[in-house]
């Protein structure tokens, strides 16, 4: 008895180890070893419905050999679970690669016909002329599903953030190239090449497979110089790397009011606008405060995708931070954070819009500045007059948070450890 009922668990646990939600992978170049051999680190995502660890294949190339660290990091109420891979790669020389997950399945009955993963990975390390350096992925991230109900118009704008500043396209996989099998893109979801997502109601509710490739260009003609001399030629309509960004759409039942903040829940102030960018620097914290109301459902949790050491809080009812305490590791970097406000109503699950922020790690200021700083001679008080423009009515606490964050930018910058306050303000 106690044997069959173990072998049954087994056989649940195999048939649903499977259920695979989708990937993003990004990466950033790293040292040139004496020997002409690169390292690389690859950061990537992997959702599944329950915490699932795998590591990519080599598909082309040399791709050298590959230290993996894998994280949890956020893991939904039964919905979804998604994991962070931190993989440090040393291949012989800068020539490109290609890595790829290829095998297993996406969750049961995905609404475009799509049965088995695939995502490809184009590293590029080659010395590009324009910056005198190897190239960075574009930086992005997304959550394993994002709902809409069948009857609401609603836009997805994918975090698209280039620390090279090319430019970033974003297009379907094309099975032909092998990005993914098959890649029958959904129907009730058009994408343009500025990385929008748009949906239109439709009666065909279920999950769909998205797979989208999102690509960045140079802004001029370039030349990529390989370890052993070789140079080849890009001109602006030929993509540098390839990174997928691969999620679930679930297109739920139709809500009686396609109104945010009825059932839908709706982002208020202070929650940063989607693709906001932070600054910070190694060892100190960012905190992004999000605020969401909804008058009929109820809120019930915030779900976010970001890096694995992201702490949440929950600060009363629809109020959340995120908290991020960058480590030396991580210097230099730019990390992306999406995230949705979730709230129910009987069983229906309503999500907010999708935001997504990007948080860069600057270099943490050189220590040579002889400004003293204790003791009141070193104090130094600076009065400045301020004006601060917004679309919307913004309380007094709010606008301190943007100048806190104007502070973070400045000290990217240099700015030393500054107090800033509010002595008094007008507003208009
Ligand atoms: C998938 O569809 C089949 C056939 O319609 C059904 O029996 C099964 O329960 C569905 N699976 C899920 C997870 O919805
Ligand atoms: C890349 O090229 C620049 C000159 O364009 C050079 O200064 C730099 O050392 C090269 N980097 C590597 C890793 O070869
Ligand atoms: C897919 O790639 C092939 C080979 O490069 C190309 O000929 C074809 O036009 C592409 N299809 C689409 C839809 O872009
Ligand atoms: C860029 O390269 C293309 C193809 O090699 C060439 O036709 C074009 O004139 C170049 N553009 C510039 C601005 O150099
Ligand atoms: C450099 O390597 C590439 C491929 O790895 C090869 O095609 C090319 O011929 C090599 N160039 C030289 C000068 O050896
Ligand atoms: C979470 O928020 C509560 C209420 O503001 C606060 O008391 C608590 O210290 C916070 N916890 C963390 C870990 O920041
Ligand atoms: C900046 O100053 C405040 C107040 O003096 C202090 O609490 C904080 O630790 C300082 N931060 C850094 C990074 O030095």
């Amino acid at each position: 008895m106690v044997l069959s009922l173990l072998l049954l668990l087994l056989l649940v646990c195999s048939t649903r180890a499977n259920q695979f939600l989708g990937t993003v992978m990004t990466y950033y170049p790293g040292n040139t070893n004496a020997d002409g051999s690169v390292t690389v680190q690859l950061l990537y995502k992997l959702n599944f419905e329950t915490c699932t660890m795998l590591t990519w294949e080599c598909l082309s190339g040399n791709c050298g050999t590959e230290s993996v660290v894998m994280r949890k990091g956020y893991e939904s109420n039964g919905e979804w679970c998604q994991m962070e891979g931190i993989s440090t790669r040393n291949v012989p020389s800068n020539a490109p690669f290609q890595l790829w997950l290829n095998g297993g399945d996406w969750i049961d009955n995905i609404t475009n016909g799509i049965v088995n993963w695939r995502a490809v990975t184009l590293v590029e390390l080659r010395n590009r002329s324009d910056i005198g350096k190897a190239n960075t992925s574009p930086q992005t991230t997304i959550l394993p599903d994002v709902r809409v109900p069948s009857n609401c118009q609603r836009n997805f704008n994918l975090l698209a953030f280039d620390p090279d500043g090319d430019t970033i396209r974003c297009r379907y996989g094309n099975t032909s190239l092998s990005e993914c099998n098959p890649c029958t893109p959904p129907s009730v979801l058009s994408i343009s090449p500025s990385c929008s997502l748009s949906f239109s109601p439709t009666s065909d509710e279920g999950p769909y497979a998205v797979q989208v490739v999102m690509e960045d260009f140079p802004n001029q003609n370039i030349s990529l110089t390989q370890t052993n001399g070789t140079k080849t030629f890009l001109t602006p309509n030929d993509a540098i790397s390839k990174i997928p960004v691969q999620f679930v759409l679930w297109v739920d039942p139709p809500v009686p009011s396609c109104t945010e903040g009825l059932y839908l829940p709706n982002f208020l102030p202070p929650t940063p606008n989607n693709r906001a960018q932070f600054f910070t620097i190694v060892n100190r914290a960012i905190v992004i405060n999000i605020k969401a109301e909804a008058i009929i459902s109820t809120i019930s949790e915030l779900l976010y995708s970001g890096p694995s050491t992201l702490i949440q809080n929950s600060t009363g009812a629809g109020q959340f931070s995120l908290t991020w305490t960058p480590s030396q590791a991580e210097e230099g970097g730019s990390f992306p954070i999406c995230f949705v406000v979730k709230a129910n109503y009987n069983l229906n699950i309503y999500n907010s819009d999708l935001r997504c922020v990007i948080v860069t790690v600057g270099n943490n200021p050189t220590t040579t500045t002889t400004l003293p700083t204790t003791g009141s001679s070193g104090m130094y008080v600076v009065g400045l007059s301020v004006k601060v423009s917004s679309s919307s009515q913004q309380s007094k606490d709010e606008i301190l948070y943007y100048l806190q964050q104007a502070r973070y930018y400045l000290s990217y910058y240099g700015l030393p450890n500054v107090t800033i306050n509010i002595v008094s303000y007008v507003q208009h």
